[in-house]
């Protein structure tokens, strides 16, 4: 099968299309036709090694994994002895987690992964969308409990886990302000934004308002101006932040009311599910900046690391 193979740490070039061999399901496995993935955030870290310390986890001198992408939707071509929940045919979408691997053609999934069935009225390439910000921003407002009436304010709006906060913080009744830059005020508005603040124009923290919940999805601001706008009781998302967040976090959290959310987020076919069901009335819409082919990954990449795109950038294999 053709995969996008990378065997040591680097730029954009490191990604090369390859043939490798095709995986056979396990018992409890499905063999899963991949028809699109996604370039995130996420990827491009671990393929440069950015921070070192994802060294530690994926290899030291040179990645144990070597195909990248986490979310997938296609069709299962075929399932082994034991597997109950699905059935040749299917098309299902999803989340890989740790295992990785879906800048490929064919990839094996456990049956009781985060996989669900792909909701028929869009395509493989706006399901493949949804995972990577969906279950990042279902995990943290779960966490953060976002109630009815509840002001929320979304930095990073515009990328795949802002885009996806707006939708699910509407969804469970909050107030929604993001935070973005002149050219996506649209896109914000069109997913559900109550209000908008333009970056450019104007600073959050020094305008006077505060928020029940302030979910900072980019991690582009320092901790001490986001406390500016937040209410004394109220909750700090910070979905990007690495150790030193972590640990500002943690005292945060003990020396006064404020709880602040950080972390690796943990998902399940439910939360997956939960998704499509959203996805099916309405409530979800993929946001999907840019298309490429697998063999077009280099560029993907390229233009993910910029930090600048809008939603998602889908890959069609
Ligand atoms: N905790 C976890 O387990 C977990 C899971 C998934 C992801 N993450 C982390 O989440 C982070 C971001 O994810 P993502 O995929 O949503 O990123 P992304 O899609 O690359 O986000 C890019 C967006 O951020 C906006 N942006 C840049 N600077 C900004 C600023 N100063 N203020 C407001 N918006 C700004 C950009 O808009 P403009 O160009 O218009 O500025 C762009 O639309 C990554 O660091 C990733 O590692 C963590």
């Amino acid at each position: 099968m053709k995969a996008v193979v990378f065997t040591q740490y680097g730029s954009p070039e490191v990604l090369q299309v390859k043939q490798v061999a095709k995986p056979t399901p396990k018992d409890n496995e499905i063999l899963l036709r991949i028809k699109a993935t996604a370039v995130n955030s996420g990827e491009v870290r671990l393929r440069k090694a950015d921070p070192f310390a994802v060294r530690f986890l994926f290899g030291l001198t040179k990645p144990k994994i070597n195909i990248l992408g986490v979310v997938f939707s296609g069709e299962v071509e075929s399932i082994g002895k034991d597997v109950k929940t699905f059935k040749i045919g299917d098309e299902v979408f999803g989340h890989t987690d740790m295992s990785f691997g879906t800048y490929a053609e064919y990839k094996c999934m456990r049956e009781n992964g985060s996989i669900a069935l792909k909701p028929a009225h869009i395509s493989h390439k706006e399901a493949a969308v949804i995972p990577f910000g969906g279950t990042t921003a279902l995990h943290f407002i779960k966490k953060a409990n976002i109630k009815q009436g509840q002001k929320v304010l979304i930095v990073g709006a515009s990328g795949a886990v802002g885009t996806a906060a707006i939708q699910l913080a509407k969804y469970f009744g909050a107030v929604v302000t993001g935070v973005c830059s002149t050219a996506n005020i649209a896109l914000l508005k069109s997913i559900g934004a109550d209000e908008v603040i333009d970056y450019t124009k104007e600073d959050f923290s020094e305008n006077g308002k505060t928020y029940d919940v302030i979910f900072d999805a980019v991690k582009t601001i320092p901790i001490f101006r986001s406390l500016k706008s937040l209410n004394k009781k109220g909750t700090l998302i910070l979905s990007a932040g690495m150790a030193k967040e972590m640990f500002q976090g943690l005292w945060i959290s003990k020396t006064t009311n404020i709880k602040v959310l950080s972390g690796l987020i943990k998902h399940n076919a439910e939360d997956i599910l939960f998704l499509k069901q959203l996805i099916e009335d309405g409530n979800l819409k993929p946001i999907i900046d840019r298309t490429y082919t697998l063999e077009q990954m280099k560029e993907a990449h390229t233009y993910v690391e910029k930090g600048h795109k809008k939603g998602n950038v889908a890959i069609e294999i």
